[in-house]
Order: structure tokens, then sequence, then C-alpha cells
């Protein structure tokens, strides 16, 4: 079959700053996707976007083509509005957990497809995967019996879902050019959109432990993806929230999960507790639905839609979750205020003590990771244990000890502390 562009002619365009037609963004993610464009040849188109971006016109046309590639998915047989969020991910990150939850709690049936982590930011489906029982898997079917019955699932995504993306993705992973904001936003969006959602809310996370190391990168990201949520007829909005230092007091699967059950128990580390409830309440807004979080989360009512979600998926809610076999501590060398405390360099520690993987077929170990006993802010006392290193495979502990040098600050005084929340972009209030 003969093809009605050349992928170099598209290459150069991009390459001298020139837009691409819409015809030729169809063509090229078909194409791509079906192997008529080669590795090589979308290596090179994806650095030169990476180097010169990509016009608002030429995303949302993108996005689209990618979203084309597969299928979507549909939720209007059910009585409730729909809502889901995303975070681009960052470390200690276990918000998903108590959110989805809560927000069927409070009346909105939330689909969340999630994924298994890679590198130094954990997957939500590895966190729930330490639950005796549990299953990622479900049909399309049981996702929707389990939303009507119980509001909420959190499992993962089937193959169908924009199969372009996750050939481009791959890709982008071993080429240097995951970074490009033109991608990312497609890549993220393609798979909300065709999700079915009717309501999204973005985290999108900024700091050392995140994709994004500054604010106005994170902006011009969160920007981007609500544009093409609300184009796309998804009510959008997005938080911008630190991620300098990791969410809550754990980075690790089976201790995220105890730490989320804490939060859905009413109590938790205060910043795990005040983000979880700030999703809700933009996911409620969003789909238009007046309720208030908190009280669902203090009242209980979170929790039993917790063990209903679990136990729906093969998950046993009152299992002992694992521990790791062994444990190393660091402590304080001297008195004063913990000033910081790095995410990255925690989040890359647990990864080592076998939280997380360093290829996608590898396993993950369900006890392993690292526990906080300070955060900024805290006061602090010579020989007081900082950090609780947990793994079944002692052999692990140098090179996450070494990840950990230099990871944080103890100073006279405290310094100025830095909002969990740092902006919010778009209006997605009210429902349809
Ligand atoms: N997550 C995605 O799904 N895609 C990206 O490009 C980056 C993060």
């Amino acid at each position: 079959m003969s093809e009605p562009f050349d992928a170099v002619d598209l290459i150069r365009a991009k390459r001298d700053r020139r837009a691409l037609s819409g015809e030729e963004i169809d063509w090229l993610v078909d194409a791509y996707t079906r192997g008529a464009v080669a590795d090589e040849q979308m290596s090179a188109l994806a650095m030169a976007i990476l180097l010169n971006g990509m016009q608002r016109k030429e995303i949302a046309r993108w996005t689209g083509a990618m979203i084309a590639s597969g299928e979507r998915m549909e939720f209007s047989s059910l009585a409730q509005p729909t809502a889901d969020k995303h975070s681009t991910g960052g470390v200690g990150d276990k918000i998903t957990l108590p959110l989805a939850p809560l927000v069927a709690a409070c009346g909105v049936a939330v689909p969340q497809l999630s994924g298994r982590g890679l590198g130094h930011t954990g997957g939500t489906l590895d966190k729930l995967e330490s639950i005796p029982g549990w299953q990622a898997a479900l049909s399309n079917a049981d996702m929707l019996a389990q939303l009507d019955e119980v509001g909420a699932v959190i499992c993962a995504a089937g193959d169908g879902l924009a199969p372009a993306d996750k050939k481009l993705y791959a890709l982008r992973d071993v080429t240097g050019t995951v970074e490009a904001i033109p991608l990312i936003a497609s890549s993220i969006m393609s798979k909300k959109i065709a999700e079915g959602t009717g309501a999204l809310v973005l985290d999108v996370k900024v700091g050392s432990g995140a994709f994004m190391k500054d604010v106005a990168q994170a902006r011009e990201l969160a920007e981007t993806m609500v544009a093409l949520g609300t184009d796309a007829g998804v009510r959008t909005s997005a938080l911008l929230t630190d991620m300098s230092t990791p969410l809550g007091l754990t980075a690790g699967n089976a201790m995220e999960v105890r730490e989320s059950v804490e939060v859905l128990a009413g109590g938790g580390p205060a910043d795990v507790v005040e983000l979880t409830v700030a999703l809700a309440q933009e996911m409620l807004d969003a789909a238009g639905v007046e309720a208030d979080p908190a009280q669902a989360l203090r009242d209980g009512r979170a929790m039993d839609v917790w063990r209903r979600m679990i136990a729906a998926q093969g998950g046993d809610p009152d299992a002992e979750l694992p521990v790791a076999r062994e444990t190393q501590t660091i402590t304080a060398e001297r008195d004063g205020v913990l000033t910081r405390l790095d995410a990255l360099q925690v989040g890359v520690a647990a990864w080592r003590l076998g939280a997380g993987r360093a290829r996608k077929e590898d396993p993950v170990q369900a006890g392993a990771g690292v526990q906080l006993h300070a955060k900024p802010g805290d006061p602090i006392r010579a020989g007081q244990t900082l950090l609780t290193l947990h793994t079944d495979t002692p052999e692990r502990f140098a090179r996450a000890q070494e990840a950990l040098v230099g990871s944080y600050d103890i100073a006279e005084a405290a310094g100025e502390s830095t909002p969990l929340v740092l902006d919010r972009i778009g209006s997605a209030q009210g429902g349809s």
C-alpha cells in the first residue's frame, strides 16, 4: 500500500519548527502503530518535538489520533456521575488509595485505571498487590459492575486503551524524550479521555521527586492537559502540588497501604489527609456533587467503601500486610530542625531496597521501602532515628544508604515552609 506522506518530510518539518497538519499527524500516529513508520524515525521526531515543541492545535490532534488507535470506554449506564484523578507521579504518593473510596462515599463513581511503577516513583497497582489476594486485572464488564455496586474501582488499564501510546512511551523511555511536555500531555490525556471519565482532576507534581522540577514547567504541562481535557468534553482541573519531600511518612508498597488505611480510619499524616481532601473536593466540584469529604473520612464511610472495593477484587481487607525481614536506621548527628528531606533521594533509596523495579518485568518486594520518622519543620534531637530502611535482601542496604547521602539538612532554626498545594488551574466547577 502506498503511504500518503513520507515520514522523513514530517521529521524535517518538526526539525525546522513547522507545524504538522491534522492529516499528517493522523497518518504518523497510525503508521507508527502499524509499523509503517520505523522506531528510528519516530525517535528523531520525538527528539525534534522535545527540542522545538508543538502548537496546541497539533497536541490536540496528536492526542485524538492516539485515542483513535484503541478502544474507548463508556460509563453512561451508571446512575452516578464519574470522576477520576491522575497524578504525574511522586515519592510516597499513595493518595489514590484513600481518595477513590472517599469520593465514591460522597456519591461520585471513580473508575481509576492505574499502572505499575517504573524507576523511583511507585505504582498504585504495586501497592495494592501487597494486600493478600487482591487482583489488578478486571474485564471491562467486571469494572462496570464494580463501579455500579461499590462506586470505586482501581485496576490495570487493558491493552486496548491507546495502544499507540504504549508503543511510543516505550520508545521515549529509551531515547531521552520522556520529558517533552506535548508528549507527556498527549500520553496522559489520551488514556484518560479514552477511559471515559466525565470529570478529571490532575495532580501535577513539582519538585525534586517529580518529572517537572520547577513551577513554570509544571504550570505549562497542567495548562496543556486541562485544555486537552476540556476540549474533549471532560471537565478537567489541575492542582500543582509540592514534591520536594516525600508525601506522608512512608515510601514502599505495603507501608503505603498501611498509611492509607490509617487515613481512612481518620488518622494518618497531615499532608496525606490534606491532599486527599483537596483532591476529593476538586473531583466532587467537577462532577457537580455537593458533599463534605473531610466528614466522610471522619465518620468511616470512606473506610466502608475501601473494604468493599478491596474485597470485590479478591483482597482481604483484614489480612496482615507483608513486613520486610531486615531493617537499618539512619540517625541524626545533631540537635536542630529538619529543614529538608529530599524526595528524589528517598525515592531512589526505596527503589534500591526493592520497592520499585528497573525493568518492567522485574518483581517488587511488598515490604521494602523507607519509613520517615520526621518531616521538614520537625524539631530533631541528636541520635534520634530519622529514617528506617526496610528490605528482604540486606545486600541492598549499601546502595540505598549511598542514595541517601546528603539527602537532608538539620539547621538551628526552621526555614520557610512550602505549601503543599501550590496552585490550581482550570475551571472545572459544576456538573453537566
Ligand atoms: N505518564 C504517562 O502516562 N505518560 C507520560 O508521558 C508521562 C507520565
